[in-house]
């Protein structure tokens, strides 16, 4: 079922919310690397990691999302992006193992429904040698950016919202992580704390 905040809303409301966390995401990528960027959203870092990469593949489960970011791309011409609707676990299946260097997954986890998590990291650990996570730090810290996270969380609305209590009861990315069976290494916390940065890999 699509939600109230997919496409517009959320490029217009949510995205410039996140341009200083999308900039930090998109440093991580190198200048040629081919990248996926998995939950993509309306496009806002695709469009940025496109500046550096030599090729761009967003995925998101929302086709309002994609057809938003999609008539943004036709828009502005950007030739080395595409997007693709549906769930990142299967959706580039006929991929070969290693075909990306690099994937993105901002602020996604915490809103999968908890049997999704576990086959979203192995896939993108599959496809790309190196998987670079954003999400919520857990324990979330009692300040300013802490409770308007809290906020947006309950504006979500109720599915998300139970969600994003599961994720936190799970210990957050390194405990779904580790349920996972993938190797979550920290890099830095951001956004006064409110936001922890990892590189997740495939183990062994
Ligand atoms: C909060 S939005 C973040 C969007 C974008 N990464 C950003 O930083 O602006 C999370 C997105 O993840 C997508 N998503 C959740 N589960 C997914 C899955 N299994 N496969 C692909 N996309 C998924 C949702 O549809 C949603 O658009």
């Amino acid at each position: 079922m699509s939600k109230y905040y997919e496409g517009a809303f959320y490029a217009r409301v949510m995205e410039p919310m996140q341009r200083k966390l999308h900039a930090v995401v998109a440093k991580r990528v190198a200048a040629g690397e081919r990248v996926l960027d998995a939950g993509c959203g309306a496009g806002g870092l695709a469009f940025l990691l496109a500046r550096r990469a030599s090729e761009v593949v967003g995925v998101d489960l929302a086709p309002r999302m994609v057809a938003y970011a999609e008539r943004r791309r036709q828009r502005d011409g950007v030739a080395n992006l595409r997007f693709v609707a549906g769930d990142v676990s299967e959706a580039l299946a006929d991929h070969p193992e290693g075909h990306f260097d690099a994937a993105t997954l901002v602020l996604a986890l915490h809103e999968m429904p908890t049997a999704a998590r576990g086959p979203v990291l192995r896939e993108l650990c599959r496809l790309a040698r190196r998987v670079e996570c954003v999400d919520f730090r857990i324990p979330m810290p009692r300040n300013l950016a802490g409770l308007r996270n809290r906020f947006f969380e309950v504006a979500a609305g109720p599915e998300h919202f139970r969600a994003f209590r599961d994720f936190k009861a799970r210990g957050g990315v390194f405990g779904v992580a580790e349920e996972a069976g993938v190797t979550c290494a920290h890099v830095r916390d951001i956004d006064s704390g409110a936001l922890t940065v990892v590189t997740l890999t495939a183990r062994g």
